[in-house]
């Protein structure tokens, strides 16, 4: 065997020492790679990688570049910190920077990134008039989308471009014919009234010496289409589409041009005569269309109207990542009907459009219409969309068609009106933001593995800009509570949070002046909505859920002002600590047997819910005000807390801890948000574990249902939770994917036992709220959990729950710190093993869970881990690195 002198081993191992450390994923404000971002000072992020054991960060250094070429640089700076960190550089309006960091460890290892990029945006300097359409138009119908065209010539070859752009409606921009970007459905959707979000394009390479001509497509959308379930008339943001856009330009010889829209550009109507997110597009293809987006063609254009009283104060930058098409599917099964009719499967339930071409012209209009579900004898089911029209209808000379100013939320399509020969081409196109996926899951049950991916596929279906119910029928709206219940879930799946921060801005914004919060964000009824326990509850829980996910100060900071809004109207609205005389939809959608002699009825007291939510939001506000070091209001709210507190337990909770209603929603909600005494407690998760024994399956609704598995683990009663967890008869997580379910379904029995469909006004087949399940998943079953002392996820909590019957589960959560793994296998007799891993910069505390001993645990090295008692609690402590360790169930098998 050939060996290597000494002088070349020596230099390996100095270079894997040196290579020891690596930084990876940089963000800015949470952001890959921002263009057009308004903040001053932004912040920035970066994870760690090593193979050693123990890493932390000791120091870092920030370095930024200009478009100019100068140089920012933070120093080094003595930090364990490598998220939100902020520094002392200022950025200036239309500036691209790239960015690099540099970090030593505490093993004198140092490691620099590569290159990331931000740009910012316009800050305020619009010289661009807003612009409309000169005609009248009918605000209770759909109208047809709009063109506007700006032809311009440049004298010389372009080095750099950008276009700032924004609309009332949602725009599609082109430059020459070409799409600016791939990104769709812009501007996204916000409280409109407050906060419209503009983009900014590179558009360098699109523009060239001579005739160009920026040209956009402007779509009602979300700004003045029909959205919600009352009818156009009850829009309130019903004025008309409007858009702004900016180019700024440098051409090769240092000059700078600018267009802008203003009383020079020319409009007219597109060859789509409708597009609205409910019902769909409507287009007609004439045989003779010319080339509408290029810089001559210009017959029978108009001249716009300038909208000079929008004004620029509610423009706000992108901070969120915007829309786009993120998969593609293709049928696995295609039904003909006669001649001309053929239903195509594409085997999976999802939020998009099909783009579908054609061999040669339309013989006459084709309809396409989309579906989630099949009958039982296999027709094709649209009556759950209620009044969505969900279709598109194409005629004339089209070629092939791809929608991009709706969605729909289908698995199944119909194409009819053309021969199945004549249909070139057909595939689905997923389309959602653009969130980076931060977890995985396995275990040994099938099912189970099938419903984590149907939680992923209706997070995807329903984060669409903002967090949608659902994406298919007549509604499709921010509902607050189904955002809440759902936001853990979310942040293990996906890094949400700018999504959410954008989301809670628009809360915020578009919360009613007494501090009361709509049922829907961004808000689109005419009237006050009465605020929902556990909806309203959205203003404060969600912000608090991303914080502990993800340590953003700024952000809990941003939020705080709505939150205390909230429980102000909370506290004014009660008496001696009791809220109460609000109208609620209670722990909605909760099992509700249509025989109810036995009396099993899940119905839980709406006031019992409304005080749990009160006195937890009150206690969460406490927490902020402490994390933001607001003493005095802190004082304030553990006062209200505990009038409250003390309320709920006069109010429904027996001397002996029998709570007023006896469901497992209202036992859930009292243990997981402390609302008993110490000594209450175990009998009340006794009486809940007997609850679901007597049941033998889940009672509860969207607010019982994300907290009853966590309350169970949390008492020892595993057995319990994972029998919910494993149950395949209604109601359970199961049932659906026995029947085929590929997302999660609104109801228990979307599907019933019978074969036939509940009630289609309201039944859903992509409804993420019961996917809550999944932060139990991740939290208990993998055991990966924030430290709730230290939010962010840089010290965090392993405590898996094993279980014989789901034999083995493995994941990993993608966290602010990088990726924690955690996996385990019954080695049979109650005796676990598994292995983990804390990412670099991170630690982690080993906590076995309740009726578990830890045998032991080990570094990968084969380094024990010592293992400490704790108030008569074992736990080990995890720098970064890679364990192997064995859990045992005490009471296996008794
Ligand atoms: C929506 C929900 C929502 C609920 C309020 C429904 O129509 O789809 O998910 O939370 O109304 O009760």
């Amino acid at each position: 065997m050939n060996r290597l002198p000494a002088t070349v081993l020596l230099s390996i191992v100095m270079s894997t020492a040196l290579h020891a450390l690596s930084i990876k994923h940089l963000r800015v404000e949470g952001l890959v790679d921002p263009m057009g971002i308004e903040y001053r000072s932004p912040r920035f992020g970066w994870i760690l990688e090593s193979a050693n054991i123990g890493v932390m960060q000791v120091e870092y250094q920030i370095e930024i570049t200009d478009d100019q070429g100068n140089n920012w640089s933070s120093g080094w700076v003595m930090s364990e910190r490598s998220q939100w960190v902020g520094t002392a550089f200022v950025a200036r309006p239309g500036t691209a920077y790239q960015w690099k960091v540099s970090a030593k460890d505490n093993q004198g290892h140092l490691a620099t990134s590569g290159l990331a990029y931000f740009e910012t945006g316009l800050w305020g300097q619009w010289k661009a008039e807003w612009i409309t359409v000169p005609w009248a138009e009918n605000p209770r119908a759909t109208n047809p989308v709009q063109r506007y065209k700006k032809a311009f010539s440049l004298p010389q070859q372009v080095v750099r471009a950008r276009l700032y752009i924004t609309s009332l409606g949602l725009y599609k921009a082109l430059v020459n014919g070409q799409p600016v970007t791939n990104t769709c459905l812009n501007p996204g959707w916000t409280s409109y009234p407050n906060r419209i979000q503009y983009q900014a394009y590179d558009v360098t390479s699109l523009l060239g010496v001579g005739a160009n001509a920026l040209c956009v497509e402007l779509a009602e959308g979300w700004h003045r289409g029909r959205i919600n379930y009352r009818g156009k008339e009850a829009i309130p943001y019903k004025e008309k589409c409007c858009l702004l856009a900016q180019m700024e330009i440098t051409l090769a010889n240092g000059k700078t041009l600018r267009v802008t829209t203003d009383k020079s550009w020319i409009c007219t109507v597109s060859n789509i005569l409708e597009a609205s997110i409910y019902d769909g597009e409507v287009a007609f293809f004439s045989a003779n269309a010319d080339d509408w987006a290029q810089p001559g063609s210009a017959k029978d254009w108009q001249q716009v109207q300038t909208v000079n009283e929008l004004g620029y104060n509610n423009i706000i930058g992108q901070h969120a990542p915007q829309v786009a098409v993120m998969d593609t599917l293709y049928a696995k099964h295609v039904t003909r009907q006669g001649d001309s009719v053929s239903v195509f499967d594409f085997g999976q339930v999802i939020t998009g459009w099909v783009s579908i071409a054609f061999t040669n012209n339309l013989p006459k209009t084709v309809r396409i219409e989309h579906a989630e579900a099949l009958t039982a004898d296999g027709s094709f089911y649209t009556a759950n969309l209620r009044s969505a029209r969900a279709e598109i209808c194409l005629s004339g000379n089209c070629p092939g068609y791809t929608p991009q100013f709706t969605y729909m939320g289908f698995r199944y399509v119909r194409v009819s009106g053309i021969p199945f020969h004549q249909i070139a081409s057909i595939h689905a196109q997923v389309v959602h933001s653009k969130l980076a996926r931060s977890s995985s899951f396995v275990c040994g049950d099938t099912l189970v593995n099938k419903l984590y991916n149907n939680i992923l596929w209706s997070q995807k279906g329903n984060f669409l800009d903002i967090p949608t119910d659902c994406p298919q029928r007549d509604e499709r709206m921010g509902w607050t509570g189904d955002a809440q219940v759902f936001s853990i879930t979310a942040a293990y799946n996906m890094e949400v949070s700018a999504f959410f921060r954008k989301w809670l801005a628009d809360l915020a914004a578009d919360q009613y002046p007494d501090g009361s919060v709509p049922w829907v964000v961004p808000n689109v009824f005419p009237y006050q909505t009465p605020p929902s326990a556990g909806w309203a509850d959205a203003a404060a829980i969600v912000p608090w859920n991303m914080y502990v996910f993800y340590g953003d100060r700024t952000a809990l900071m941003e939020a705080y002002p709505s939150m205390k809004a909230w429980a102000g109207y909370m506290i004014g609205h009660s008496t001696r600590g009791l809220y109460q005389g609000v109208k609620h939809f209670g722990d909605w959608l909760s099992y509700n047997p249509d025989d109810d002699r036995d009396g099993k009825a899940a119905v839980t007291e709406k006031d019992f819910i409304a005080q749990a939510y009160y006195t937890h939001t009150l206690f969460i506000l406490s927490q902020a005000a402490q994390e933001l070091g607001m003493d005095d209001e802190k004082g304030e709210f553990d006062m209200a807390y505990a009038d409250a507190w003390k309320a709920f337990n006069l109010e429904y909770v027996t001397r002996s801890g029998r709570l007023v209603s006896g469901t497992q929603t209202a036992y859930t909600l009292a243990l997981a948000f402390h609302l008993l005494p110490d000594s209450l407690r175990p009998q009340a998760a006794l009486r809940l574990a007997q609850n679901v024994r007597r049941y033998g399956h889940i009672s509860t609704g969207f607010l019982g249902t994300p907290l009853l598995c966590q309350v169970l683990t949390q008492f020892g009663y595993h057995a319990d939770a994972y029998q919910l967890l494993l149950n395949q008869q209604y109601p359970s997580w199961l049932y659906p994917i026995t029947l085929g379910a590929t997302t999660i379904w609104e109801r228990w029995d979307g599907v019933k036992e019978d074969g036939s469909f509940q009630n289609p006004s309201m039944n859903s087949f992509n409804h993420y709220a019961y996917g809550a399940i999944g932060a139990w998943l991740f939290g208990s079953v993998l055991g990966i959990k924030p430290d709730f002392e230290a939010p962010g996820f840089q010290y965090f909590v392993l405590s898996p729950v094993p279980n014989g019957d789901l034999g083995h589960a493995s994941g990993s959560y993608y966290g602010p710190y990088g990726s924690i793994e955690l996996g385990w296998k019954h080695q049979g007799n109650g005796l676990f093993e598994g292995s983990c891993t804390v990412p670099s910069n991170a630690s982690a505390r080993f906590e076995p869970p309740l009726g578990f001993e830890l045998d032991w645990i080990r570094h990968e090295n084969g380094v024990q881990v010592p293992i400490v008692q704790l108030a008569g609690k074992q736990l080990a402590k995890l720098p970064s690195g890679k364990y192997t360790f064995a859990l045992r169930e005490m009471d296996y098998g008794k």
